[in-house]
């Protein structure tokens, strides 16, 4: 069979555990992930394109250290991901990139809508590109982004609810 690539698109602003334990089981699953981070200049951002990619990438190469350091994962997926920027269609970048699918974490039900729409109207773009989900652990169910951001801008401690390299740009910005 040949190798199946995988996409995990986002805004990743910044990138939360709830992300990088979704990423990472998709990268159990699959043979190699793009991390997509979305560059969209109409949508306004606590960080840019650059940063997001940068937290992504340290938080992977830290996790796949830490991982082989302490013998945990006998095979370590952050070798397998990489991160990239993409602005246009996510099923054109999907494309572009031989991605035969697209995957997204599921949190809850309240996700759904939302992911549904997402989901076929992609199918509708481009059929031959399929939309997988995965179900969010039940830890990470109630993080996200913008509860993150908030939680930081008033002084909340957000240190187990986003990777380190997160928590230090949140730091440095807010
Ligand atoms: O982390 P987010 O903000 O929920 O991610 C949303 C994202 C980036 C996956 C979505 O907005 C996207 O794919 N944007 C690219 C534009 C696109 O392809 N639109 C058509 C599908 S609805």
């Amino acid at each position: 069979m040949s190798p199946i690539k995988a996409v995990c698109p986002g805004t990743f602003d910044p990138l939360t555990l709830g992300h990088t334990d979704y990423i990472l089981r998709a990268a159990e699953i699959f043979d190699h992930v793009i991390v997509g981070v979305l560059n969209n200049p109409d949508k306004s951002t606590l960080f840019s394109v650059e940063e997001r990619l940068k937290i992504i990438e340290e938080t992977f190469a830290a996790f796949s250290e830490k991982s082989a350091k302490e013998g945990q994962v006998k095979w370590i997926g952050a070798k397998r991901i990489e991160a990239k920027s993409f602005s246009g269609l996510l099923v054109d970048f999907a494309q572009k990139e031989a991605c035969q699918v697209i995957v997204r974490g599921l949190r809850a039900t309240s996700d759904y809508e939302y992911e549904a729409q997402m989901a076929l109207m992609n199918r509708h773009l481009n059929p031959q590109v399929e939309t997988l989900y995965l179900m969010t652990r039940e830890k990470h169910s109630y993080i996200s982004s913008s509860v993150v951001k908030q939680i930081a801008s008033f002084g909340g401690d957000v240190s187990s609810l986003v990777p380190e390299a997160s928590f230090r740009a949140l730091q440095k910005r807010l």
